[in-house]
């Protein structure tokens, strides 16, 4: 099935006449000692689950498991800037392996940034606590477009190494690489700053769509690059974050965004590792992120997975989507919860458990562990 998707995803980009991005070619496939070809992770229940296997226990990881719910992330981070933090390969990697350490999740996700990509490029880009990503100048006009600096291959040394280092600790436990998609980056590059309502790329995508498109394609192929390098050091899936593709409609989203998102995923498709596609507020665009050429959708926490599962024709694994608000509720309910999603996600052609977006920082760590331990509790069937 995984397969048909790709070939399928080939036809889709041959149908649309986009010319494949330049890296595509150079990318071969996965080296003989990568984890996921050299027996490591290729039978981890988090892999058997996304290639719709049955996996010896139900896999679970979370969205932002490295980051400020626990106390030893902030200890280490101390007097460190965010975006440093992920430039310095030993400090990556161990704020990745903190979370899979203490709550015994099924895969690490690689601790870096969708923007580190624009800071190896060379844009001027930091992440302001509190806020999130601000670039010193926003990117609006065909000028600023051209004017981008390139991602050079040698510049995403630094992402290799620790991904190298990280994949070395974590043994039979996958790590999952992972991108921002061409529309969420582009909406922090436009607007300069997180918004709301991401007025600014949706008007640009209107009213002057060749630079909407270039910039776009611009985005693709960073993130692309970026994603491709955690692979090839030996991330064994890959996940493209559309988190804000949930403000556009599907007319949009198929229109200005689809095309973008299936060549940031171009540079790693013959890879063979198992892509997700994720986003919030995306229920009405669901089959079209699938058709992007993934083999795993994400959810977010609005729309329970059954339903999920029939909008997609029950033709991919799922994963989500355990409302990240009920994790401060009282265990009785997030149990409950729980179960409910475990449940519903019993549709699918499989299902690895996850939150519906982040975990909020204020998250009592201890109340995560318990929540793996009870999914780990209840047999895969
Ligand atoms: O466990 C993990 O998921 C770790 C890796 C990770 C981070 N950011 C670390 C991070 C991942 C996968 C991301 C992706 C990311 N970054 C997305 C897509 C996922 C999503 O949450 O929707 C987006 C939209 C960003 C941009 C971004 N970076 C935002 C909105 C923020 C929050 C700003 C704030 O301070 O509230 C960041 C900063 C960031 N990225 C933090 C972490 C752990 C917090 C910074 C800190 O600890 O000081």
């Amino acid at each position: 099935m995984t397969r048909c998707r790709y070939l399928l995803a080939l036809n889709f980009g041959t149908i649309r006449g986009m010319t494949p991005s330049p890296a595509v070619s150079a990318a071969g496939a996965l080296a003989a000692d990568h984890p996921l070809v050299d027996g490591r992770t290729a039978d981890s229940p988090l892999i058997t689950a996304y290639r719709g296997g049955k996996p010896s226990r139900r896999p679970v990881w979370f969205m932002r498991q490295a980051g400020r719910s626990l106390p030893e992330y902030l200890k280490v981070r101390e007097g460190i800037a965010m975006l440093d933090s992920c430039l310095r390969p030993e400090l990556a990697s161990e704020i990745t392996l903190q979370p899979v350490r203490r709550h015994d999740v099924d895969a690490g996700i690689f601790f870096s940034d969708i923007v580190i990509p624009l800071k190896l490029a060379g844009v001027g880009v930091d992440i302001v606590p509190g806020v999130g990503p601000v670039l010193e100048k926003p990117v609006r006009t065909a000028a600023d477009v051209a004017a981008l600096p390139q991602l050079t291959w040698e510049a995403l040394e630094p992402i290799r190494e620790a991904v190298r280092l990280t994949v070395a600790e974590l043994g039979r436990t996958p790590l999952i690489g992972f991108a921002g998609a061409p529309f969420t980056l582009a909406a922090y590059m436009v607007e300069g700053k997180p918004s709301r309502d991401h007025l600014g790329p949706r008007t640009m995508m209107h009213a002057d769509p060749e630079t909407w498109n270039a910039l776009a394609n611009w985005a693709a192929d960073a993130s692309g690059l970026f994603l491709r390098a955690q692979l090839e050091a030996g991330a064994s899936a890959g996940q493209l974050f559309d988190s804000w593709a949930g403000s556009l409609g599907l007319g949009d989203y198929s229109r200005f965004v689809a095309p973008a998102s299936s060549r940031a995923l171009d540079h790693v498709r013959q890879l063979g590792a198992p892509l997700i596609h994720f986003g919030t507020g995306t229920s009405e665009l669901l089959v079209a992120m699938r058709d992007v050429g993934v083999d795993v959708v994400g959810v977010d926490y609005r729309l329970p997975l059954d339903e999920a599962n029939r909008r997609l024709g029950g033709t991919v694994p799922l994963q989500g989507n355990i409302d990240p608000a009920l994790l401060a509720a009282p265990w009785e309910i997030l149990e409950a919860h729980v179960r409910e999603v475990i449940a519903a996600g019993s549709a699918a052609p499989g299902h690895v458990l996850n939150l519906g977006h982040g975990v909020p920082p204020e998250t009592d760590p201890a109340v995560l562990t318990r929540v793996v331990q009870l999914i780990h509790s209840i047999s895969p069937e």
